[in-house]
């Protein structure tokens, strides 16, 4: 997965993890996947904001069937908080999902705070169908979360990862690799 070739001015920005390449042909993938799966329904297609927009927009168009988008937004608090599981909603879906087939798309699942509050508070108004899609999810992972993520794009180790909708500090989601991101390098 690794292009030791590239670099980038930024001192921060050490290597591409997944390059913009290996993420389309991904997509692509993923895209006839859930097609494949979701024939004769017309799924809705859940991006969880900010991280997942750009990965949203390019999952909907590798989606070879009508499918509608909508889009929230959560905050979690710092990893102090994580084991307490407070996560906020910070925009609401538009529209009711009673009935419908939701895929929720996410940018990476880390902890899986954020997906146990989304599956909880979604499940809750009465989805036909929910499923979770996430371009990456940590290696180390407990077990019991690959279970929850039915479309998972790529496996990170635990290093801090920008671009393709990834940021620290708001910056470097337009990136179009993923790179990792070395945090002594700018400070
Ligand atoms: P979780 O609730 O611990 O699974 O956290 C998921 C959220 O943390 C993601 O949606 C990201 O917004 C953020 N996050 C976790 N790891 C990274 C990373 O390496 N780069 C950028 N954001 C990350
Ligand atoms: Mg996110």
């Amino acid at each position: 997965m690794t292009d030791q070739s590239a670099l980038h001015p930024d001192p921060a920005l050490s290597e591409i993890l997944v390059s913009h390449a290996e993420i389309s042909a991904r997509v692509q993938q993923l895209g006839q996947e859930i097609a494949n799966d979701y024939a004769g329904r017309i799924p809705l297609l859940i991006g969880v904001l900010k991280g997942g927009a750009i990965f949203t927009t390019d999952l909907a168009r590798a989606i070879d069937l009508p499918v509608e988008l909508d889009f929230m937004a959560v905050s979690s608090y710092g990893s102090s908080t994580r084991t307490s599981g407070v996560v906020r909603i910070i925009k609401d879906l538009d529209d009711d999902i009673e009935g419908r087939d939701v895929i929720i798309v996410e940018d990476i699942v880390d902890s899986g705070l954020t997906l146990r509050y989304l599956r909880k508070t979604l499940l809750a108004r009465n989805p036909a169908s929910l499923e979770f899609c996430s371009l990456l999810v940590r290696e180390e992972q407990q077990a019991d979360l690959d279970g929850l993520v039915k479309y998972a794009g790529f496996r990170l180790p635990q290093v801090w990862v920008v671009g393709y909708g990834l940021d620290v500090g708001q910056r470097y989601r337009n990136l179009r690799d993923i790179w990792a991101y070395d945090r002594s390098a700018n400070s």
